[in-house]
């Protein structure tokens, strides 16, 4: 106490008490309490300052009056009596209160964005980002990879988006690509010998936004010499740690292991959230002897009938399940059949008369549930009953709060198919991307059955959402020429396109294999936050906009001559 100090920063909030003024002064590293009194000249002063104004108060550390103290802050013991206070600038006033978190449309936040940073919530965002990517850093040096710098002026990857180009001045007529991500690269960096390549790497992919996408966003990418699955996922679960402790947060290793089937499956996804309990069982041999017709032709054509149990939903009334019918039809289904216990034992269901007491019994008993739980029953393609009651799973659990926002739910989804069929392509696409490898006891299958080719592909999933993909890769050049023709991709749109890549597998190729992780949904995982654009310091709109600085915007027609593109009359 009684130190001189001097402090830089922004004016938080004025109280001002006549003969006393306290205010606040916020820095990156918090808010201190400055006091002005006594002294005439300097409260004239000091009543002039508002909100957002920078300033310098010299003066002399002294404990609060106990009063005013303030546990919740660092500097909450103390205050600064004000010898002396600068006006370093003034300010006009913010469209939105920055001293309180009072709720502010996004588009204002985005447009005054340097002001929306200067929040308490954005502070903390940005302070963690920070923090997670420096602990990433470090645990993949101290394990032995090399950060490496690929070209955002590229060539066109597949990764299933659209390109954003970039025009060239000096070859007419020619594109640059930026990366959908550095996957070619990296892989040329192990065909280069250099065992181990990370990159803290910028993605562009021009494809349709949502909460969790944006057209520019941050991986780790990552990329692994001489390894199997198991390598990769230990190194992965290393980092990953070392980023969840730059939280404070310790997490368990191994991550459990889940096949793809049995995650469509049993919760109706490929990126199931597994802190809730509730998984979809199949009740199709209930059904294939029934008398309940529509059922038994299901099964009979080669479809399923799924069941989820909803714990405690019994007791709903009528009308709550119907709503719940009604909530399966706008998810697009034709129909929920439902089934429970009533009060008396009795059985309940929409479909009592047709199926009768006792088969409905048995899908109870089959789908385990209880005597309180109520039954959704959906009946179709496997994959499709599982999907709807898997959408039905994560309204029904959030309704009934049973997510524990605390958890932390990792896992890995493996065995993924290799390829999938695309109605509107008419043909076969890659489901990870065209450089993943098969598994090798399918690989015969290539040549027969395409559609229950599984690859040695992975995807890493939190709490629902999936953070990481990537793959073991083909490292011989017949078979990813071979993948290529299978994909439709001719020979000579393979040559033009990737020759190069299919010409640097011939000289010499380790077996690799590597991931991407993806650094804005992790991190808006780990604060919190409903969207990645909370993590991100300059994010665009859902509309691919960015709200303060205008881009992207129209550029003069001598900007577009010279790169030999057609200046529209308009312009
Ligand atoms: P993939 O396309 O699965 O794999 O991307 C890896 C991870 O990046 C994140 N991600 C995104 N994040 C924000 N906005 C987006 N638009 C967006 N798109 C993807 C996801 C995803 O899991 N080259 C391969 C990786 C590899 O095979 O090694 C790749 O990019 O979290």
């Amino acid at each position: 106490m009684g130190a001189e100090a001097t402090l830089m920063g922004w004016v938080h909030r004025v109280r001002d008490l006549g003969s006393l003024i306290f205010v606040d002064i916020r820095d990156r590293y918090g808010v201190t309490q400055v006091v002005a009194r006594d002294d005439d000249a300097l409260l004239a002063q000091t009543k002039r300052l508002r909100p957002e104004y920078v300033v310098k108060v010299c003066g002399t550390v002294e404990r609060r009056s106990d009063e005013t103290l303030n546990p919740k802050i660092e500097t909450g013991e103390v205050e600064i009596a004000i010898r002396e206070i600068t006006v370093l600038s003034e300010a006009r006033r913010p469209p939105f209160q920055i001293a309180d978190e009072t709720p502010v449309s996004e588009d204002l936040r985005l447009k005054y964005r340097y002001l929306d940073l200067r929040r308490d919530r954005m502070q903390r965002n940005m302070q963690l980002r920070h923090r997670v990517l420096m602990a990433a850093r470090q645990s993949l040096d101290a394990q032995g990879f090399l950060d490496i710098e690929t070209p955002v002026l590229a060539k066109s990857t597949p990764e299933g988006a659209r390109d954003y180009l970039v025009p060239s001045r000096v070859h007419p007529g020619e594109f640059f690509a930026l990366p959908q991500s550095p996957q070619i690269f990296k892989q040329i960096l192990m065909i280069s010998g250099m065992d181990r390549y990370f990159q803290i790497a910028r993605c562009f992919r021009d494809e349709d936004l949502r909460a969790d996408r944006q057209p520019e966003f941050t991986q780790i990418d990552m990329e692994m010499s001489f390894v199997t699955q198991d390598v990769v996922f230990t190194a992965v679960e290393r980092l990953m740690q070392a980023m969840f402790a730059a939280n404070d947060e310790s997490i368990e290793t191994p991550f459990p292991r889940l096949p793809y089937a049995e995650a469509m499956d049993k919760y109706g996804s490929d990126k199931p959230d597994l802190r809730i309990e509730m998984a979809i069982v199949d009740v199709s041999d209930v059904f294939s002897e029934s008398s309940f017709r529509v059922f038994r032709d299901v099964v009979a054509g080669g479809g399923a009938i799924r069941a989820l149990v909803v714990p405690g939903a019994g007791k709903y009334s009528r009308s709550q399940v119907d709503k719940l019918v009604d909530e399966a039809i706008e998810l697009g289904a034709q129909g929920l059949v439902w089934a429970r216990r009533g009060p008396g034992g009795d059985v309940q269901s929409s479909i009592l008369k047709a199926a009768g007491a006792e088969t409905l019994g048995r899908l109870l008993e089959s789908a385990g549930s209880g005597d309180d739980g109520l039954v959704l029953v959906a009946a179709g393609a496997p994959h499709e009953a599982s999907a709807l009651l898997g959408k039905m799973r994560l309204r029904l659990a959030a309704r009934e709060g049973v997510v524990d926002e605390q958890r932390r739910a990792l896992t890995w989804v493996v065995d993924f198919p290799m390829f999938e069929w695309s109605e509107t392509e008419g043909r076969h696409m890659s489901m990870h991307h065209p450089f993943t490898a098969p598994r090798d006891e399918d690989r015969d299958r290539l040549e027969t059955d395409l559609g229950s080719v599984r690859a040695k592909a992975y995807d890493l999933v939190l709490n629902g959402s999936e953070i990481g993909g990537g793959s073991i890769r083909i490292h011989e050049q017949p078979l990813q020429r071979r993948i290529f023709e299978l994909l439709g991709i001719s020979d000579e749109d393979a040559r033009s396109r990737f020759g190069f890549f299919l010409e640097a597998l011939e000289y010499g190729t380790p077996p690799h294999g590597g991931i991407a992780l993806g650094v804005d949904r992790i991190l808006a995982l780990l604060a919190g936050e409903p969207s990645i654009r909370d993590v991100m310091a300059f994010p665009k709109t859902a509309t691919a906009v960015d709200l303060m600085t205008g881009a992207p915007s129209t550029v003069s027609a001598h900007q577009l001559r010279e790169l030999h593109l057609d200046p529209t009359p308009e312009r």
